[in-house]
């Protein structure tokens, strides 16, 4: 799919046309007939007539997208190679709809489908035949056209962690998670950290590296730089910091996960995807801000050499972990990346960690929203918001001081898990924050997309599988900073 936009009236095969609030203007009784009531995620093709009708039950953003979606799903059936659509403002929302709504992920098929899928770096191999469509917009200037480039960066960085997360834990372990990494470096000009098992030895990280002992895949800590040219003049150059947990793989380790539940479990490096995607284009937005993605690549599995239930890990901020859960992973990789963070990059400005931290987060607030935690009131509710208006759904879950009392240990400085079964979104989250340093207490955000970043069935502009949350939502808030 080639989106093109245009001030002209191009001819094409098919117009697209959005029925907003239910208000059928012309080929009333046609669609009539056809039970077209405009409803959302509707459409009716009137081949004969080169048209395409749409439900878009209001005119906001996110009935934008998902009318879209619908729209190029509806194409993507017929064989037709041109469209168009008129729009008047919210071009990113239409940009988003088509992109995201596009998407499709056949890999692993042996016969893969007539659409374009964007492969990541790792196989650009499958070229589709492409379908042309015009945006026809009142006026091109320098905005427009920079709405436009970046909405297609983004939509693109969404898909490419959309293909990393749905690329199977054989296809896609640590170290190929980092070739990723380097591949995005090269291609945007970003510093490119690559560091081992050694590096992490030699650093006293070992609650990461304890993660990672029993795989065949030795864990890649990843940090990615984007320092903003000279050229852009600021007053203030702001930095911020995005840690996301890698786990390519979350099998459980000896506290194995029954099998439905570690089913899609190669969905646990989603985080770190994200984190991928945002550095992906946050070159291409050429903002003033000094951005690091720092991921945790680390498979959890089991063996002879597997960390163990009982054992106490000491991370690299000196703290005392007792180990009552080894699927409790991602937050011992997450510890130390945090101290990583703290400890390599001085003057941060704001720490933003993405995960899919817990099934808890899941439950407490459904699968397609994130949970948002931190010290900061104020800034939970800037994510949140940077969330939904990147057409990210989150909400903030609170921290307190009776639920902090249950990840205490008896024998060492913290426990891995609570000692109640409730509320575990928020004690991960309090967890997390015994390695976040006094001075930058206010500056983190912890943010649980267990539930949004993979979906079984398909959701509005999201397919089966992983949907790319975080990236969205990240660029938004660094963009609002
Ligand atoms: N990766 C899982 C969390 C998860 C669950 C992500 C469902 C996506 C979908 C995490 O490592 C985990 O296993 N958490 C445990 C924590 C528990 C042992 C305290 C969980 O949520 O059950
Ligand atoms: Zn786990
Ligand atoms: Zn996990």
């Amino acid at each position: 799919m080639n989106l093109n936009l245009t001030t002209k009236k191009i001819d094409v095969e098919i117009e697209i046309i959005l029925v907003k609030n239910k208000k059928i203007k012309e080929n009333k009784e046609i669609l009539k007939s056809l039970n077209f009531k405009g409803e959302d995620e509707q459409s009716v093709l009137l081949p004969e007539l080169g048209k395409l009708y749409v439900g878009c039950e209001t005119d906001d953003k996110d009935n934008i997208r998902i009318a879209i979606a619908t729209a190029i799903k509806a194409l993507n059936k017929t064989n037709f190679k041109s469209a168009s659509i008129k729009c008047k403002d919210n071009l990113s929302a239409y940009i988003d709809g088509f992109e995201l709504g596009n998407y499709k992920f056949d890999k692993y098929k042996s016969k893969p489908k007539d659409t374009k899928v964007s492969l990541g770096t790792t196989n650009k191999e499958f070229k589709k035949e492409d379908k042309n469509i015009y945006i026809e917009v009142n006026n091109i200037d320098t905005k427009i056209q920079k709405e436009f480039e970046e909405a297609i960066c983004i939509c693109e960085s969404v898909n490419m962690a959309r293909d990393f997360v749905n690329t199977t834990p054989d296809d896609f372990y640590p170290n190929i998670m980092a070739k990723e990494a380097i591949q995005i470096a090269k291609e945007n000009e970003l510093e490119c950290k690559i560091l081992d098992e050694d590096y992490l030895k030699d650093n006293n990280m070992e609650a990461m590296l304890a993660v990672g002992r029993a795989s065949v895949h030795k864990s890649k800590l990843i940090h990615l730089t984007y320092k903003p040219s000279q050229k852009i003049k600021t007053k203030s150059k702001k930095k911020i910091v995005l840690v996301g947990k890698g786990l390519t793989y979350d099998s459980g380790g000896l506290s194995l996960k029954p099998s439905d539940f570690m089913v899609n479990m190669k969905s646990d490096k989603s985080g770190g995807c994200a984190v991928l995607g945002v550095m992906n284009a946050i070159a291409s937005l050429n903002l003033p801000i000094e951005v690091h993605g720092i991921v945790g690549a680390v498979e959890n599995m089991i063996g002879g050499d597997a960390y163990k239930p009982d054992d106490v890990l000491t991370a690299k901020n000196g703290k005392t972990i007792e180990i009552r859960n080894t699927d409790a992973e991602g937050r011992l990789v997450l510890a130390d990346c945090l101290c990583y963070a703290q400890d390599t990059i001085d003057d941060i400005d704001y720490i933003l960690d993405f995960a899919t931290l817990t099934g808890a987060c899941v439950v407490g607030v459904g699968q397609y929203t994130s949970g948002v935690m931190g010290n900061n009131t104020q800034l939970n509710y800037q994510v949140v918001q940077s969330a939904w208006d990147s057409g990210e759904l989150a909400t903030t879950l609170p921290f307190n001081r009776y639920l902090k009392k249950t990840i205490k240990s008896e024998i060492a400085d913290i426990c891995n898990i609570s000692s109640t079964r409730y509320g575990g979104a928020i004690t991960a989250g309090m967890f997390l924050d015994n390695f976040i340093k006094d001075e930058n207490k206010q500056k983190w955000v912890h943010i649980d997309i267990a539930g949004p970043a993979f979906v079984e069935s398909a959701w509005g502009y999201n397919p089966h599988g992983a949907s790319g949350t975080g990236v969205r939502m990240a660029i938004e808030f660094i963009k609002s900073i």
